[in-house]
């Protein structure tokens, strides 16, 4: 495989789904995950309230799963680094919300985790191009930030479509992230459109067998052949 093409995929089940009571057997739930998906909201950046640092410090020595921390909160410039120091293995912030994106990619990278930068619903993705090299995963939401189980959005598709021309143009190597709506239909147009990395709360946790569930998402993923640019 060369560089600028897409990897394996790579199923990421949020625990937004899941019940919060639970989270060390929710895990547990989905062994056969790639990431754990854990939202962080503050309910300023986004209108919802999850979970912070104490939550991802426990669940860290709880699973064996690398941790993907989605930051929907404000100031990640000040926040995010302890998610990384924490041992999370990706941790996304929003282009919104950060001051320097590139200085805390930086900070990020330093602490030993990956460095991810989202790009929320109604946010143009042409602006960041130029910083990627920066960032070791892209996650563009294929629905507005703040809550679980909306529909997906398929023209939020394009940013996907331009996220990859632009990396195979470039021959940089990044993870391409969706996150929100993610099921076992929408998976096939999103890993057709570029992506190698899929979210799924409500498709994974609503299930009757959640580890299944990501079996089955990982196969339709696979299957689903990346239609170019
Ligand atoms: C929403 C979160 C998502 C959410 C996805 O802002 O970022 O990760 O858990 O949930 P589903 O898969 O149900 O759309
Ligand atoms: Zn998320």
């Amino acid at each position: 495989m060369t560089s600028h093409e897409t990897r394996e995929p790579l199923i990421a089940p949020s625990i937004l789904a899941a019940d919060f009571a639970r989270l060390a057997e929710e895990a547990d739930a989905v062994k056969g995950a790639d990431w754990l998906h854990v939202d962080v909201m503050d309910a300023h950046f986004v209108p919802n309230l999850t979970i912070g640092l104490p939550v991802v410090q426990s669940l860290g020595q709880a699973t064996d799963i690398p941790m993907d921390c989605h930051l929907m909160i404000e100031d990640p410039d000040r926040w995010a680094p302890g998610y990384a120091e924490a041992g999370a293995h990706n941790v996304t912030f929003h282009v919104e919300a950060a001051a320097d994106a590139v200085g805390l990619a930086r900070t990020l990278r330093a602490a030993g985790s990956l460095a991810g930068l989202a790009v929320d619903r109604d946010t143009p993705l042409d602006p960041y191009l130029d910083v990627l090299p920066e960032f070791d995963t892209l996650l563009i939401m294929t629905i507005k930030a703040g809550f679980g189980g909306q529909a997906f959005i398929p023209e939020l598709l394009d940013k996907v479509r331009l996220a990859r021309r632009h990396l195979r143009a470039g021959h940089l190597q990044l993870f391409v992230e969706v996150d929100g709506g993610i099921d076992d239909d929408t998976i096939v147009e999103a890993a057709q459109a570029g992506a190698d990395v899929f979210v799924a709360g409500t498709a994974v946790y609503g299930a009757d067998d959640p580890g299944r569930a990501v079996q089955a998402l990982r196969a339709r993923a696979a299957a689903a052949s990346f239609a170019g640019p």
